[in-house]
């Protein structure tokens, strides 16, 4: 009995040291996706007052963004819905529905160009066309550029995006993939539908991936090799150590459930085994239900 307790609370101690460490692995370039698409709304917003709507406008962004493109448009809502758009590298067909839905929107594109691998990474791939991007904000009367972020509703066909330059030097064999990007660094990959096209539903970011070439097989211990890597390894160690008490709770339950089986059979009036039984029996089912809990909640990050 002693034996089990010791064994639970090493586990949860073990468990609440490997939290504070898994979230200072994951460390930032000071390339930031979001605070850009805002950079360049503002920007957008501050370029043209009383931009004419239904026309493409380029915005000539500061020397230090030199290799990056952006543009917008303001479109009547009704004309959007019956009609469509097609600017940048988006073809948006006709039903597609603006939420909230004003009189007009702005829509906001994005080509990242040289600085698409800065900004956008996706493990175990890379990236083959520049990262593309479309945001949809209100437009009201005042503002070009209103502070409304919108989402968009498809009712028929799905939104298409064009990548002209794809390049080729990453391997003519592969096969290449969609890829689109998603809050906090995720990201979901899709086949492309033809050579140089992807389809979306929604606003967003996107570009085109093939597998990395040399994916490297997967080690049991990162950073076993590079030092820098520590603290991945102490994680390691960490759930290791865990993984080994779990092993060590099943072998100890197998092996009294064993025993009390064969004492089972040897005597049913022993009134010292049932005391030792109930006793035992007690034990595992109240401490499972303790730890499952803290268990599920280390798995969501
Ligand atoms: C906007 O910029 C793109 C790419 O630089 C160019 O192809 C296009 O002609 C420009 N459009 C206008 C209206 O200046
Ligand atoms: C360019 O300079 C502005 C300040 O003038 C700064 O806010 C911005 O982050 C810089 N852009 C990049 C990509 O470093
Ligand atoms: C992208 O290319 C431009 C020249 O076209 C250059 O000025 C800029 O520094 C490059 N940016 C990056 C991040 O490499
Ligand atoms: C959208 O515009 C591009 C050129 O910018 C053109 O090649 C394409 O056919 C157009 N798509 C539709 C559906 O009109
Ligand atoms: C915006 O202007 C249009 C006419 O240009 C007018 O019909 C509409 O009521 C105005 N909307 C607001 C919120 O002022
Ligand atoms: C856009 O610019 C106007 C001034 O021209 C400003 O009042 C408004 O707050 C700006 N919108 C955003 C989203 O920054
Ligand atoms: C690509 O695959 C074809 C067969 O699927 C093969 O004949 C060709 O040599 C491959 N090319 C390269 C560059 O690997
Ligand atoms: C990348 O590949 C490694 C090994 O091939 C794998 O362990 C890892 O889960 C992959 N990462 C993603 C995000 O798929």
């Amino acid at each position: 009995m002693e034996f089990f307790n010791w064994c639970i609370i090493w586990l949860m101690i073990l468990l609440s040291l490997s939290f504070p460490l898994r979230s200072c692995a994951q460390a930032s370039n000071g390339y930031d996706p979001l605070s850009l698409t805002n950079f360049l709304r503002d920007y957008a917003n501050a370029s043209l007052s009383n931009p004419h709507t239904g026309t493409l406008n380029n915005i000539s962004l500061p020397a230090n963004f030199s290799g990056m493109e952006a543009s917008f448009v303001r479109i009547l809502t009704a004309k959007f819905w019956s009609r469509g758009a097609n600017f940048s590298s988006f073809y948006i067909p006709p039903r597609v529905i603006p939420i909230p839905s004003g009189r007009r929107l702005a829509i906001v594109f994005e080509n990242l160009g040289n600085w698409s691998s800065l900004y956008y990474k996706v493990s175990n791939y890379t990236l083959v066309a520049p990262v593309v991007g479309f945001m949809a904000y209100d437009s009201p009367n005042a503002t070009a550029i209103g502070n409304q972020k919108l989402t968009f509703t498809t009712e028929g066909d799905p939104i298409t995006i064009r990548f002209p330059h794809i390049d080729a030097a990453e391997g003519e064999n592969v096969t290449r993939k969609c890829v689109q990007f998603g809050d906090g660094g995720s990201f979901e990959i899709t086949n492309m539908i033809s050579e140089k096209e992807c389809i979306t539903r929604g606003l967003g970011h996107f570009s085109v991936v093939v597998p990395s070439p040399s994916a490297p097989a997967p080690e049991p211990w990162p950073g076993w090799k590079k030092k820098r890597h520590r603290k991945l390894f102490v994680i390691g160690i960490v759930f290791g150590l865990a993984f080994l008490g779990l092993i060590m709770i099943v072998i100890f339950k197998l092996q009294t459930r064993r025993k009390l089986k064969s004492m089972e059979k040897q005597s049913e009036k022993d009134v010292a085994f049932d005391t030792f039984w109930v006793g035992r029996s007690k034990m595992p089912s109240a401490s499972m239900t303790r730890t499952q809990p803290y268990l599920e909640h280390e798995d969501v990050p």
